[in-house]
């Protein structure tokens, strides 16, 4: 019997909804597969920094750093800025923790609607740079109040921090459908965006069994609503890939059911698993948040843990239930609850 010891951070809304029923469904599929999961949970939150005045203790790092992994439901409280739980907590632990990889991988799921007519087949992961790039603390403000006021924010890529993520990348298109599209803007953004495409096409020479391309940001965009189906992996600087796989979260029927991943793939910190959508104040408290993102979490979660098996019978479960016409909550078009659709996918 393997035991994992997993940190659980429900955080805010419906993140408090949406963790209990990963954990159900970890419990249940570990049982099958001679996995034991520990967990302490933390009460790091908007709330908490309400109260106590910030999102976790000054330690908090330390406290999950001997952990197996993070997991992690959703931040962000009404009057609470969003670079608070942001700056306070979700980018502390990406950064102290080398979670570089950001993975978000997109399915449309028999039996769900995409909002896009016709998408046919979309299954694709983007993997998004998670800890440089246009997410850098470079820069400032100066001449507050006056008509001179300005603001530089500087964006920082590393060849180190750009290959790691490259590596990452292309041994995944290497075990998936032998594809990688990189999103660029290299003509309009003359220093960084170049040095990203000489890296790729660098780094390409290594994978000869990836075939690969480049694509304008722009145009990328169009193609993941004209096109989604031609995509298998697409690797992005940090705010490329925040924007793109959030659309094609949307592509692929809603926010609801999109996963996240946050890997130090080098194994020397715990990861993180968070799903794409936030605290939902406009839903939280009612029962009827979607559970499918935190679920797929947990399984890619099992992945990262060294339990493939018990990952795949996760996704498949979520795909069968769908296909099967079984409950769904609301977002999904149907009447059920958090409990109910997790309820059905256990059995
Ligand atoms: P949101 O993702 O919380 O909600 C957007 C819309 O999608 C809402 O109508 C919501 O009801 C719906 N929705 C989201 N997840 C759902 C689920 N699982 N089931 C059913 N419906 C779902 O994004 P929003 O409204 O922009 O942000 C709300 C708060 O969450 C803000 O404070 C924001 O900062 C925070 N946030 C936190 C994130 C995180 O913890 N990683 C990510 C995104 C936002
Ligand atoms: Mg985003």
């Amino acid at each position: 019997m393997t035991t994992h010891r997993i940190a659980l951070i429900p955080g805010d809304g419906i993140g408090r909804e949406v963790l209990p029923a990963a954990r159900a469904v970890l419990d249940a599929v570990g049982a099958r597969h001679g996995v034991r999961f520990g967990y302490d949970e933390f009460d790091w939150s908007c709330a908490r920094y309400l109260d106590q005045g910030a999102m976790m203790p000054a330690d908090g790092l330390d406290r999950v750093r001997g952990h197996d992994a993070i997991l992690l439901g959703a931040v962000g409280e009404p009057g609470v800025p969003d670079h608070v739980s942001l700056w306070g907590l979700l980018i502390p632990l990406r950064r102290g923790f080398a979670q570089y990889v950001n993975l978000r991988p997109i399915r449309v799921f028999e039996g769900l609607d995409s909002p896009l007519r016709g998408a046919g087949t979309v299954d694709l992961v983007v993997v998004r740079e998670n800890v440089e790039g246009e997410y850098s603390e470079i820069g400032g403000r100066l001449n507050r109040g006056f008509p001179t006021e300005m603001a530089v924010q500087e964006a920082v890529f590393t060849r180190a921090g750009v290959t790691r993520v490259l590596d990452y990348a292309f041994e995944l298109a290497a075990r998936r459908r032998g594809r990688l599209t990189s999103a660029t803007k290299s003509n309009g953004i003359v220093h960084t965006l170049p040095f990203w495409d000489e890296l790729v096409t660098e780094w390409a020479a290594r994978y000869p069994d990836v075939g690969w391309d480049s694509e304008h940001i722009d145009a990328l965009c169009a193609k993941m609503v004209l096109e989604p189906g031609r995509f298998d992996v697409i690797v992005g600087s940090n705010l490329f890939g925040d924007i793109l796989s959030d659309l094609a979260a949307a592509v692929a029927g809603g926010i609801g059911i999109a996963p996240a991943a946050n890997l130090n793939p080098e194994r020397e910190f715990p990861s993180m698993f968070e799903p794409v959508h936030g605290s939902a104040p406009d839903i939280a408290g009612k029962g009827v948040a979607n559970p499918i993102g935190a679920i797929w979490c947990a399984a890619m979660m099992l992945d990262h843990l060294g339990h493939p098996e018990a990952a795949a019978e996760v996704e498949g479960a979520i795909a069968t239930l769908l296909a099967a016409g079984g409950p769904r909550t609301p977002d999904l078009g149907g009447t059920g609850t958090t409990v109910s659709f997790t309820r059905a996918l256990l059995e």
